[in-house]
């Protein structure tokens, strides 16, 4: 009746192993049982998918049938009933609402304010390199990302408010990550833990409403995201978004838009820092498509190399690590009857390490990511931005962000780990390194 899939603990199935280490489970899951994993977790019967055909299914041939699941209740305590967190009629309201802020032209135009956020931080990290100090990477490419998200969707500047942004998000990304596999119980008691998460919540809610009453106040037409979404009227009655829908959406955007980029970004140095001659021709790919001159959209198709390797650094460190969907109605995997109810576990992570998917799977290999070897390969074999209709509207946009900040950083300096550290992947809901990375710039002598 089920795939095969390991036993567990009686009633709590392989909810401990989850708590304790989920991506270990996962992967365990799938080295010993193969593509399709019954895991049974609490009182949910879970699948793990990491055949292509079976994901496919599930996120875009009947994507209509797998709802977000329980797990995204976590992610609404914070961001609300946002684009993330929504489902149907009202989903797809806000999706369509949002998605001519990524249109091809409007990202033109947001590649030059990404090169100008990479421009101030170089210019910074001048200063940093002179005097020799180290830099925390995570620390760096969060602000950096954070700087561009809210420069191009809501047309400001965080000023001195990024301070509380920096400080709340850690936090309470932490104890979503923590509380994930929680009863509501858990999350509602006055326990320390959560006090410091209502606490940060708060404050990182304040951030966001100031952003909302600005725009409200000087009635600017920015042709940005807040913009549409302040002008936004419902169809049937004539009403704009409430400032509680504002705030979930602009939450949404704030965070998944920086984030997760920032990671991708901080594990592509970390990469690079251990493979000096891709590093290198990451380097000499950028001289080249601009010389010393000014990086621009344009310049994009030239840069196909860094394309390749953030590919191949999503593909072993995918920020979005892992998400899952919900049956809403009883349905077929793979040959296996889903009852309504139960949970398909989608593991980026798990999915890109497949042997037969990716071929010697912990190798750091750009080159998987030419045409020919890509189009050998099933769509659904890479989801670092998950697939279908819920596949993630910011995709284009972080990567044009990415490439653009390894080309200009790769241009000025070469990123050296300090040695004696480790690294490793913690599976929050986004997959961060920690502690962190500490590194040094080096110069390039060629650089300006
Ligand atoms: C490397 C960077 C990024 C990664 C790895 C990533 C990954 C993902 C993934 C896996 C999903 C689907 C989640 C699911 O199916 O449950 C998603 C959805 C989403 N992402 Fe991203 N994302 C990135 C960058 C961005 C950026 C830059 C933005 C905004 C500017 C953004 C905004 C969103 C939103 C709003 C959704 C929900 C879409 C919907 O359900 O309609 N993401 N992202």
């Amino acid at each position: 009746m089920f795939p095969p899939g390991p036993r567990g603990y009686p009633i709590l199935g392989v909810l401990p192993n989850l708590r304790a280490n989920p991506i270990r489970t996962f992967l365990d899951a799938a080295d010993r049982y193969g593509d399709l994993v019954h895991l049974k977790a609490g009182p949910y019967h879970g699948y793990l998918a990491s055949d292509p055909a079976d994901i496919r299914h599930v996120l875009h041939d009947n994507a209509r049938n797998y709802h977000k699941s329980p797990l995204y209740d976590r992610l609404r305590d914070s961001l609300g009933n946002g684009l993330l967190t929504s489902e149907d009629a009202f989903w797809l309201r806000q999706r369509r609402l949002a998605q001519p802020a990524f249109h091809r032209q409007r990202l033109t135009a947001m590649a030059d304010a990404m090169v100008d956020c990479t421009e101030e931080t170089l210019e910074r990290w001048d200063g940093v390199a002179a005097r020799g100090e180290t830099i925390d990477l995570v620390e760096e490419m969060m602000a950096l990302t954070q700087t561009i998200i809210v420069r191009t969707m809501f047309s400001t500047d965080l000023g001195a408010t990024a301070e509380i942004v920096n400080r709340t998000w850690p936090i309470i990304n932490r104890r979503i990550g923590e509380t994930f596999w929680s009863t509501k119980l858990e999350t509602r008691l006055p326990l320390p833990a959560n006090r410091r998460f209502w606490r940060a919540l708060g404050e990182l809610e304040a951030v966001v409403y100031r952003i909302i009453a600005d725009r409200r106040r000087t009635r600017r037409d920015e042709a940005d995201l807040l913009s549409m979404f302040l002008s936004a009227r419902d169809e049937d009655t004539g009403e704009t978004m409430t400032d509680r829908q504002l705030r979930n959406e602009v939450m949404t955007m704030l965070l998944a838009g920086h984030e997760t980029t920032s990671l991708a970004l901080s594990w592509t140095y970390y990469l690079l820092a251990q493979h000096p001659e891709i590093e290198r021709s990451v380097a000499g790919e950028a001289e080249r498509a601009a010389g010393g001159g000014r990086l621009s959209f344009a310049h994009l198709d030239r840069l196909a190399g860094t394309r390749r390797v953030i590919e191949e650094s999503l593909r072993l460190y995918p920020p979005a690590w892992g998400f899952s969907r919900q049956a809403v109605a009883d349905d077929e995997i793979g040959g296996y009857r889903v009852r309504r109810g139960s949970l398909v576990f989608l593991i980026p992570f798990v999915i890109h390490r497949r042997p037969g998917l990716w071929p010697d799977p912990e190798r750091f290999d750009p080159d998987r990511f030419t045409p020919d070897r890509e189009a050998a390969r099933p769509r659904f074999a890479y989801i670092p931005f998950g697939g279908g209709p819920r596949g993630c509207i910011g995709n284009q946009f972080a990567m044009v962000e990415a490439q653009l900040i390894v080309a200009a950083v790769a241009r000025r300096y070469r990123i050296a780990l300090v040695p004696g550290q480790t690294v490793r992947p913690e599976p929050l809901i986004t997959l961060r390194p920690s502690p962190g990375i500490r590194a040094r710039l080096e110069k390039r002598s060629a650089s300006p």
